[in-house]
């Protein structure tokens, strides 16, 4: 995953992101997109409220950077409780998780980034814990070893992860509420640019937020970071706001194409459509083919093509999509005897 450390385009939180919590919003109200899993999460915590109770634990899921952790602090936000932030690789032993669910507060929400990394025994603390809010500690070694209960706050679980079919199945089957996030329509994005040019003081136009939505693979945090480097590139023109032509130019210059797609994007095309024919070809070998490894195309890369309609996933492998021929320019093989 180091080689997407620096990808314009890349969809997962990178150091140089550090400026974007400032844009987070901190109510639903301010969140944007995702109305489904908003207006649903809304009944669910003013109905946890109601009661005085905590609320069932949550598993986002969905590609990265469509909000997950944002939503996550919103949520504990708007319960009105503290917001304990971990991740699955985090938690090396199950002492580690102990110690971070006895420290909770009543109704606390523990948000758990990437939960489908979580060990095997780190994971079986965690089932009684979110299921009779209990530790099983065992004391002691040998024959002598005893296993003693320990009551914990009630508290919320919030995990996110990027593949729900990863999850054990036992775990999965402990969130009350499970919520997909879907990539952003432009119009959400064109709102999200807007929002985030007001706070860093941007001045742009319309069709300049229009331009840069479109090519932000239906990705906030792609699209606030393409934001900061278009501002570049209209400060050297000493252009006073973000015009269509400038984010056009910009994104030419940083190899963002049309539809959002970056180098690598389009290398993977191509070498479907030139060393394949277009397909099928398995992950395996495609993977082999342009030297990226096999998760990366499937948690990063793919998804973004499949919602687009440039590829598709058959049982014998992945194909490039007439829409994709299209938008790599070379005509679609109209003889498909060979299907
Ligand atoms: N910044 C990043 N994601 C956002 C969202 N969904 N709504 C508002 N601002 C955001």
């Amino acid at each position: 995953m180091d080689e997407q450390e620096g990808r314009i385009v890349a969809m997962e939180e990178q150091q140089a992101d550090d400026w974007q919590y400032s844009l987070r919003p901190r109510k639903l109200s301010e969140y944007i997109g995702q109305d489904k899993v908003k207006d649903n999460l809304a009944v669910f915590i003013q109905a946890a409220l109601q009661r005085g109770e905590a609320l069932d634990h949550v598993l986002l899921y969905g590609p990265p950077g469509l909000g997950k952790t944002t939503l996550a602090g919103i949520i504990a936000n708007e319960l009105g409780v503290n917001f304990r932030v971990t991740s699955g690789p985090a938690i090396e032993r199950s002492g580690d998780l102990a110690a971070l669910l006895t420290n909770l507060g009543e109704r606390d929400v523990l948000f758990i980034d990437e939960i489908h990394r979580l060990s095997h025994s780190v994971e079986e603390v965690l089932y009684s814990a979110m299921e009779d809010f209990a530790l099983d500690i065992i004391i002691g070694k040998g024959p002598s070893a005893r296993s003693i209960r320990l009551d914990i706050a009630p508290f919320t679980l919030i995990g996110a992860t990027t593949r729900a079919g990863a999850l054990a199945a036992p775990l999965r089957d402990r969130f009350g509420v499970i919520s997909r996030l879907e990539y952003y329509e432009t119009g959400a994005l064109v709102h999200i640019i807007k929002r985030a040019a007001e706070i860093l003081k941007i001045a742009i136009e319309d069709r300049g937020a229009e331009e840069i939505a479109r090519r932000s693979r239906g990705t906030p945090r792609v699209a606030n970071r393409l934001l900061k480097r278009v501002r570049d590139f209209a400060q050297m023109e000493n252009s006073d706001s973000i015009t269509e032509r400038i984010a056009d130019q910009a994104l030419q210059k940083l190899e963002v194409d049309k539809a959002g797609l970056d180098h690598t994007d389009r290398r993977m095309l191509d070498t479907m459509i030139r060393k394949f024919a277009g397909g099928p070809v398995g992950l395996d070998t495609l993977a082999a083919a342009i030297s990226e490894e096999t998760d990366t195309i499937a948690d990063i890369y793919e998804p973004y093509l499949l919602q687009l309609g440039f590829l598709n996933r058959t049982p014998r492998g992945r194909i490039v999509t007439r829409a994709g021929y299209e938008h790599m320019n070379v005509p679609y093989p109209e003889d498909s005897s060979l299907f």
